[in-house]
């Protein structure tokens, strides 16, 4: 785990609410790893006083090397201050934190849900996932409230994935949920994938979940939590687990060590 200064490279809003943030930091951008979390200081002030965490979105090695992007949504105080820093300005980064995405085992279909921002970390891990020499295919189902929330799907589509979207008000894509459509989809499929990765709201992350486990597909899901510390020191991110074989009591993860990532069936959803 690295404490390093980070200069903003950009600072660019993609729509009204979210914002794509280039990092120049070579120590942290050569270790952190798909899924992995940073704990980011956004002022020297005492307000915001906790550290926030964000993922990884894209790595850059070469443009400059050393750097990386975050895309943030703005819902308070610590994400407005981010939106309104500039070009030259610094961020104190604490990470690499956490269990990230591990690649799968075997080579062949692979499918990624994305509910709105739940998109932020899956671009790098498709990246190192085309770069890994699977072929594919790639799926990626993405869903979010209107079509303003569905960005970064060229890059996607650069990297070989089939890219299936969906909103709620039916602004782009199919209408509904994504976890509304997906069954039906992968049950009319001839193979079912490896792995389903997945990062979005609590419910669908659930749904994504119980449905992976119905078809017997291994599921790896990165869990969101308020994070008060990032290094299991406060407990602010508790996650219920199944308990380990034998024991009884409940059984609770610290999304923060434990996860981000975990894998579906690990989870107690209640
Ligand atoms: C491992 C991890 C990785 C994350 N990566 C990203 C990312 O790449 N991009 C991104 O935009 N966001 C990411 N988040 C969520 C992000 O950390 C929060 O949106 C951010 O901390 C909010 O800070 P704020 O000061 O703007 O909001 P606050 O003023 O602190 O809160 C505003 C509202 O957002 C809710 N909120 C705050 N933090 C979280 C959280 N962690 N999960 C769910 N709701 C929350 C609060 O309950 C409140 O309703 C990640 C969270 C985790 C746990
Ligand atoms: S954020 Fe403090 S223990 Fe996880």
């Amino acid at each position: 785990m690295l404490l390093r200064n980070a200069k903003i490279i950009f600072n660019k809003p993609v729509s009204a609410e979210l914002y794509h943030m280039g990092l120049l930091c070579p120590d942290i951008a050569a270790k952190i790893q798909p899924g992995q979390f940073l704990m980011v200081r956004i002022q020297d002030r005492l307000d915001p006083l906790l550290r926030r965490p964000f993922a990884v979105h894209r790595l850059y090695p070469n443009d400059p090397p050393g750097s990386f992007e975050m895309l943030y949504k703005v819902v308070g105080r610590g994400t407005q201050l981010l939106a309104n820093m500039q070009r030259g300005d610094f961020l104190n980064l604490l990470g690499p934190l956490g269990r990230g995405f591990r690649l799968p085992q075997d080579k062949g279909f692979v499918l990624m849900v994305a509910g709105g921002i739940g998109i932020a970390p899956l671009p790098y891990l498709a990246e190192t996932l085309a770069a890994s020499g699977n072929k594919g295919p790639f799926v990626l189902w993405f869903g979010g409230k209107t079509s303003t929330d569905l960005v970064c799907v060229q890059h996607f589509n650069d990297l070989g994935f089939a890219v299936q979207l969906v909103t709620e008000d039916g602004s782009e894509g199919k209408k509904g949920l994504v976890t509304g459509h997906l069954e039906q989809w992968l049950t009319q499929q001839d193979e079912l994938p490896k792995v389903m990765y997945s990062c979005g709201p609590y419910l669908m992350q659930r749904s994504v979940a119980e449905m992976a486990a119905r078809l017997g597909i291994p599921s790896q899901l990165s869990m969101e939590a308020l994070m008060g510390c990032g290094v299991g020191a406060c407990l602010s991110c508790s996650l219920r687990c199944h308990p380990p074989k034998g024991v009884q009591d409940p059984h609770y993860a610290n999304v923060c060590q434990d996860g981000p990532v975990f894998d579906g069936e690990e989870i107690f959803w209640d």
